[in-house]
């Protein structure tokens, strides 16, 4: 193996790495502008992915059927789009979920994520409402991706 060059013979003097440092940043610069045009924001289900955050302490996204399932505070949410309101058998939800006898579409799951309480009024689900528009409709389509 060839003898990599010791600091003491100059491979990144300070006369060097200036010029470089500034090259690597107009680079970094470039790219960071360049990209929302090529590439656009992320998808809004990958947004939903990461605002997902705020559900995950309570809510798993796995399948409550699968090996290994571990069952949190909250029911898990895996299938639950389009599904109705208290569907998983295995989870024991509050009477308020159990005769709520909604669907979980795109209009339900956005109005529950906004103001749990005012949906299902003593649901058991603690949690204040996400008031970002933007943000729900981005959970919205990653709980779609849930499946
Ligand atoms: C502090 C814990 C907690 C947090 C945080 C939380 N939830 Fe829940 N959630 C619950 C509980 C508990 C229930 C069951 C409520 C009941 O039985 O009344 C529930 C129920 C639900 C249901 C109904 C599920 C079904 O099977 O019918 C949906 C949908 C839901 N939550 C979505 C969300 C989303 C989306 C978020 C994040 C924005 C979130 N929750 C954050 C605890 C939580």
């Amino acid at each position: 193996m060839p003898a990599r060059p010791t600091r003491a013979q100059g491979a990144s003097s300070p006369a060097t790495a200036r010029p470089l440092a500034a090259l690597l940043l107009s680079a970094i610069l470039s790219a960071c502008g360049r990209e929302p045009a090529a590439d656009g924001p992320l998808p809004i289900a990958d947004q939903g992915r990461a605002a997902y955050a705020a559900c995950a302490v309570c809510h798993s996204k796995e399948d409550p059927s699968a090996p290994g399932y571990v069952a949190l505070v909250g029911p898990s949410l895996f299938g639950v789009y389009g599904a109705k309101s208290a569907h998983h058998g295995d989870y024991d939800y509050s009477k308020a979920m159990r005769e709520a006898n909604l669907v979980w579409d795109d209009a339900t799951l956005d109005a529950f994520i906004a103001n749990p309480h005012l949906v299902v009024p003593k649901s058991r689900m603690s949690f204040a409402g996400e008031p970002d528009a933007a943000r729900r409709a981005a959970l919205v389509a990653y709980l779609k991706t849930l499946k």
